[in-house]
């Protein structure tokens, strides 16, 4: 075992999630008064929130400079802020009240691509084509008479084709919005752009960074295109007989010079200083590359976003996650919820069930060893919203006509009987995105009240996480028996009834459950830590 002192803070920490537009809406009156969109002070003014939930460290999406196309993560300046989010003073302010209570930051870098209103990308469009301005992006000659044709296969993340064309008929690539053109990270000068913006955040102090689209970055060179099987690729029920998608556009090996580089900037600032990847390998052997130990320290586990509610499944992503980054000889990361994925309490069922499952999971995921991430308003047992169509503003919407990601990126109830229930703007104002009329029980200033509520749940579990597990790194292996998951860790077992009948609650002292115990009985939906 490690002495916890010896241990960098992020081994261990739980991360709350803090999407930078739904937090809080603090900038005074006279400024952006009442545009219902959170920003920098919003979040300053709520730290004492956080201190008091119990985590240990915050990540912020991006406020940078951008035209918000996919809301932050299209940057036009990496190193300023947005106005809408407030100036560089109010990112400082907030730096010095978080560490003045404790409290880590880390910030979104989003390398894989910018804005196109940034101005690489507004010279290069000004350049012709093959010239310098040009070569920082991916720009290619389209296929087919005149060149008509897009230059490969690919498609974009948020639908339709990775390609767009520019008045001179080249093509540019973008794996995500049109508004997002990638960058060629075989052009130096980008690697170059980014240590600078890597060291000017240091600089300012900041703990960390979350780095979007980790797996992106190079695309494999030719650019060929992508083999698409007949049938899609189907999820096997296990890693191995999973079949692999051939994904050209993702994953390279260059990528991971890059993060060496940054590893070297990152170990040259005092205050273990990190970055965790944002990601999506096909596997989980490719996910523990980017954690070697010349690498980033930590990448998001996703594992658990997919998997179903079943005892089964839930041992299977827990013992396979370890063992990944056991190789790579770091710390598991664990995420039920984020800004891009479906609450989970909505993911178990919604409804009662779904929150007490939902509560059942996190406390499960509250005793692993290593970090947990956790996404704002998973504290107050917030669902999916289904926002209406007029309402919605997800480019992936507009790109496919799919929902897309608005359900869970409500403005957060903190306080107030109706909208924009104390998140900022004036009284009866609706935030960017419209909260729904029956949120009243779920604000921050209902929930502290009612020691049954899931905002106090929370705040037992993050304690009696530091209070029981601190800085321990004991074997944690899961078990599924029937319906019932067991992971012992060190002299405690978590026990999670994933079943419909009631469990017979294990001998030992309950250190603390997801929801009531009663007649010595573990029910369903139900977990509990027992020593
Ligand atoms: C990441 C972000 C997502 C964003 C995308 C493009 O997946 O989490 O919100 O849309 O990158 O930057």
């Amino acid at each position: 075992m490690t002495a916890p002192a010896a241990r960098p803070w992020w081994r261990d920490a739980v991360v709350y999630q803090v999407y930078v537009r739904s937090f809080a809406d603090g900038l005074p009156a006279g400024s952006d008064a009442g545009d219902g969109v959170g920003d920098l002070p919003g979040i300053t003014a709520r730290l004492p929130y956080l201190r008091d939930l119990g985590v240990d460290a915050l990540w912020i999406t991006p406020f940078y400079t951008s035209p918000q196309k996919d809301h932050g993560y299209d940057v036009a300046d990496y190193t300023d802020v947005d106005p809408l989010f407030g100036t560089l003073a109010d990112v400082d302010l907030l730096l010095e009240t978080a560490h003045g209570l404790g409290l880590r930051v880390i910030v979104d870098l989003v390398p894989n691509h910018t804005s196109d209103q940034h101005a690489w990308f507004q010279a290069a469009l000004a350049a012709a084509p093959g010239s310098p301005e040009r070569a920082r992006y991916i720009f290619r000659p389209g296929r087919g008479e005149d060149g008509a044709e897009p230059p490969n296969n690919w498609d974009s993340i948020f639908g339709g084709p990775a390609w767009t064309r520019v008045p001179d008929g080249a093509w540019y690539l973008h794996l995500f919005d049109t508004s997002q053109p990638d960058l060629d990270w075989r052009n130096p000068e980008v690697g170059d752009m980014f240590e600078d913006v890597l060291r000017n955040w240091l600089d300012r102090g900041v703990d960390g960074f979350r780095v979007d689209v980790a797996h992106g970055l190079y695309k494999e060179a030719t650019l060929r295109d992508q083999k698409r099987p007949e049938q899609p690729a189907k999820l096997a029920e296990s890693m191995v007989e999973r079949v692999l998608n051939d994904e050209p556009m993702w994953d390279q090996p260059e990528v991971h010079e890059v993060y060496r580089r940054w590893r070297r900037v990152l170990d040259s600032y005092p205050g273990d200083r990190m970055a965790v990847a944002e990601a999506w390998t096909q596997t989980a052997e490719s996910m523990a590359m980017f954690i070697r130990p010349d690498e980033l320290h930590q990448a998001f586990n996703f594992g658990w976003l997919g998997t179903p509610w079943s005892a089964r499944a839930f041992a299977r992503v827990i013992n396979d996650s370890i063992a990944a980054v056991a190789a790579a000889a770091s710390a598991p990361t664990w995420v039920l919820s984020n800004h891009d994925v479906e609450r989970h309490p909505t993911r178990y069922g919604g409804g009662p069930v779904g929150l007490a499952r939902a509560r059942a999971a996190t406390l499960t995921m509250l005793a692993l060893p290593g970090s947990a991430y956790l996404y704002q308003g998973e504290e107050l047992g917030l669902e999916q919203v289904d926002v209406p169509p007029e309402a919605r503003q997800d480019p992936s919407w507009f790109r496919t006509g799919q929902p897309g990601r608005d359900g869970c990126r409500v403005p957060l109830p903190w306080s107030g009987d109706a909208p924009p229930y104390g998140f900022g703007g004036p009284p009866g104002s609706q935030p960017w995105i419209p909260q729904p009329a029956d949120w009243e029980s779920l604000s921050v200033a209902a929930q502290l009240g009612d020691p049954d509520s899931t905002l106090a749940f929370y705040q037992h579990a993050l304690a009696a996480r530091r209070a029981v597990f601190a800085g321990a790194d004991e074997a944690t292996t899961a078990i599924a028996d029937d319906d019932l998951l067991v992971v012992l860790r060190g002299d405690v077992a978590i026990v999670l009834n994933a079943g419909d009948e009631p469990a017979p609650l294990p001998a030992g002292e309950v250190l603390i459950s997801s929801g009531p115990l009663p007649g010595e009985t573990l029910p369903p939906d139900t977990a509990v830590w027992i020593r």
